[in-house]
């Protein structure tokens, strides 16, 4: 028969356990602009997507996929080179799925970064907006289906989607060094399309200031699961109904890059403090 979705979770979680000494309680999702902090992470283990049962294997372009363990900022933590985007065909449950193994083996605080489209007109390209809040526009929501009990709620609050304590921590050390970080609502689309300038307008309108096509899924699941959650977006392109520039994959890229210092910078010093 099948093995239902809770066996998996398990099972997968079973494997890591064996395969890693120590279990980390800190998980990083490293979208883009988050890349570069591979470089700093003293790593001790590293474990291929491909080996991992039940994993989905990433398919992007600029995205490998593996998962990382080792140390940073002074902290044992893990994280996953490669996430998997609803545009690439994955349902919602494999592309959540490492978050629910992250929960398994312990994981109780998430950090999530993104590349995303600029709405809010203070915005330039290359800024690092902290994700305040969160819009799901996705066709569907993560925890659509049967409830596990006993791994969250049936009717889970997302009042708090994104910890107020780690935004002000972010805020403390942006202060301290005179970086400039920016907050906002971030709308999750599933894409692949970029917005109109419409579409832009109007995800402006009901309340957001960034757009993208990832982070929504996983920050609900680790909501449903109790965890604490930090998403940052690197500001890549901007949108609005007179906005002519086109975004392209390659200067998301680009400016995602050219963000990584900042992102980096806030995300070791945290964990240094947490
Ligand atoms: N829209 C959606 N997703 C994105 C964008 C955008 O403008 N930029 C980077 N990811």
């Amino acid at each position: 028969m099948e093995k239902s979705y809770l066996e998996k979770i398990k099972e997968t979680a079973a494997f890591i356990r064996a395969e890693v000494g120590e279990l980390p309680k800190i998980g990083i999702i490293l979208g883009t602009g988050l890349g570069d902090l591979v470089n700093h992470i003293e790593i001790s283990k590293e474990i291929d997507y491909h080996s991992i049962p039940n994993f989905p294997v990433s398919t992007v372009e600029g995205h490998s996929g593996k998962l990382i363990f080792g140390n940073l900022g002074g902290k044992y933590i893990m994280a996953m080179q490669g996430r998997f985007h609803y545009y690439e065909g994955y349902d919602m449950k494999e592309v959540t799925f490492p978050v629910r193994v992250m929960k398994e083996i312990g994981v109780d605080t998430l950090f999530v970064s993104n590349a995303a489209g600029g709405m809010n007109k203070e915005f330039k390209v290359g800024d690092v907006m902290i994700i305040t809040d969160h819009i799901n526009l996705f066709p569907e929501n993560p925890l659509r289906g049967k409830n596990y009990n006993e791994l969250g709620p049936r009717f889970p609050a997302m009042t708090e989607a994104y910890s107020a304590a780690l935004i002000n921590m972010a805020d403390d050390i942006a202060r301290e060094d005179n970086i400039r970080l920016m907050h906002g609502v971030y709308v999750g689309t599933p894409g692949p399309t970029f917005e109109t300038p419409a579409e832009y307008e109007y995800f402006h309108i009901i309340g957001g200031d960034a757009v993208g096509m990832s982070t929504v899924p996983e920050v609900i699941v680790a909501n449903h699961a109790g965890m604490r959650v930090f998403g940052v977006s690197v500001i890549t392109d901007l949108g609005g109904k007179d906005i002519k520039e086109v975004p392209t994959h390659e200067e998301v890229q680009k400016a995602a890059v050219k963000a990584q210092p900042v992102m980096t910078t806030v995300i070791k010093q945290m964990l240094a403090r947490i």
